[in-house]
């Protein structure tokens, strides 16, 4: 086979597996030619005219960098049809990815600080993946995010709006995201305690700039069922196996990490020592149209840098499932499906 013919093959194998994505966050998946379009529909000037233009301006050197471009990207997001259209097409392009369930993110501080009510955001947020689910059976999960570089107070004061949603179910976890130096965990531990009180799952952005040991006080201090990317644990042994020995998923972004200077270059991402040292690691896009792939493109990149078996990128999408907050026949219905092309490999 030639070696176009085998990435090819190689990528086609990756969509097809059935899988779950765990770390996305539906304001990155907006892709540049709905930026223009809603500046248009809602008559914001922007700073760019082309998708050339928006697309040569993604050159980061670091995170904050990125939330920069990120947090003025998301301006264009203004009614309730913006946002049902954004989680929308997302939930059609992960399903050509074969994202079968899909845990999302979002970000209500950054919208609500512009003056759009909640209630508008998170709505349309799900009509929009209401929709998607419908027209493709991708399962999926909401998960509001609080914004780290922002108070305390002003999380518990998201965390209050969105009561009702959680109430019915339709927000189904609590995360942390945003500029990691500097916004340690302990900062959110009692909004965080609240969250734990109320049922809901919880996740927390660690160790993606930031050092090992914010991984460990992560774990301690906000007791969170996983670890969003987690990568710097690698350089703790004993972090590595506390992650290993208590199953604690990481949902690790290797374009994103890249990207975004976390790690140097592909072949020195930690992805494959944790996952040798029996880390639960997935692979997930993380803001898919800022950093050039969706969630096919990190299993093939991540596989092409480090010589991953297809064995191990099957294991890899075993992972996503098992650690997805899904409830057991859903889960059941994947991991067959899972099984069924893993038999073929
Ligand atoms: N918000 C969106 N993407 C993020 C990332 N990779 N890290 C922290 N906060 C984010
Ligand atoms: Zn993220």
């Amino acid at each position: 086979m030639t070696e176009t013919n085998q990435a090819t093959e190689l990528f086609q194998f990756v969509r097809e597996l059935p899988k779950a994505e765990l770390h996305l966050h539906l304001e990155g998946s907006l892709e540049a030619q709905m930026m223009l379009e809603l500046a248009e529909r809602n008559q914001i000037d922007l700073a760019y005219d082309s998708v050339e233009e928006i697309q040569a301006a993604y050159d980061y050197s670091c995170l904050q960098d990125f939330l920069d471009l990120y947090y003025q990207g998301m301006s264009v997001l203004q009614t309730p049809d913006d946002f049902r259209d954004l989680a929308a097409a997302y939930m059609k392009r992960a399903a050509e990815d074969g994202v079968r369930h899909a845990e999302v993110f979002f970000d209500p501080q950054a919208h609500v600080s512009r003056g759009l009510a909640f209630e508008d955001v998170a709505d349309g947020l799900i009509e929009g993946l209401m929709a998607g689910a419908e027209e493709t059976g991708t399962s999926w999960g909401l998960i509001m995010c609080f914004l780290r570089d922002r108070s305390e107070e002003e999380a518990f004061e998201v965390f209050t709006t969105a009561w009702p949603y959680f109430d019915n179910g339709r927000i189904s976890g609590v995360g942390l995201d945003s500029a990691e130096i500097g916004n340690p965990p302990e900062k959110f531990e009692r909004v965080f305690a609240a969250a734990r009180d109320q049922g809901l799952y919880l996740c927390a952005h660690a160790g993606e700039e930031g050092p090992a040991q914010s991984v460990a006080d992560t774990l301690d201090l906000l007791q969170v069922h996983r670890i969003d990317h987690g990568i710097a644990a690698v350089n703790d042994p004993a972090l590595v196996d506390r992650l290993a020995d208590n199953g604690i998923p990481l949902t690790v972004c290797p374009l994103s990490n890249v990207r975004l200077r976390c790690v140097e270059n592909m072949k020195e991402h930690p992805l494959k020592r944790l996952y040798e040292a029996g880390v639960c690691v997935t692979i997930n896009s993380d803001d898919p149209a800022y950093f050039g792939g969706y969630v096919a493109e990190n299993y093939v990149a991540a596989a092409t840098a480090l010589d991953l078996r297809k064995s191990d990128l099957a294991a890899l999408a075993l992972n996503s499932i098992g650690a997805a907050n899904l409830d057991e026949s859903r889960r059941l219905i994947l991991l067959k499906d899972l099984a069924a092309l893993a038999s073929n490999i």
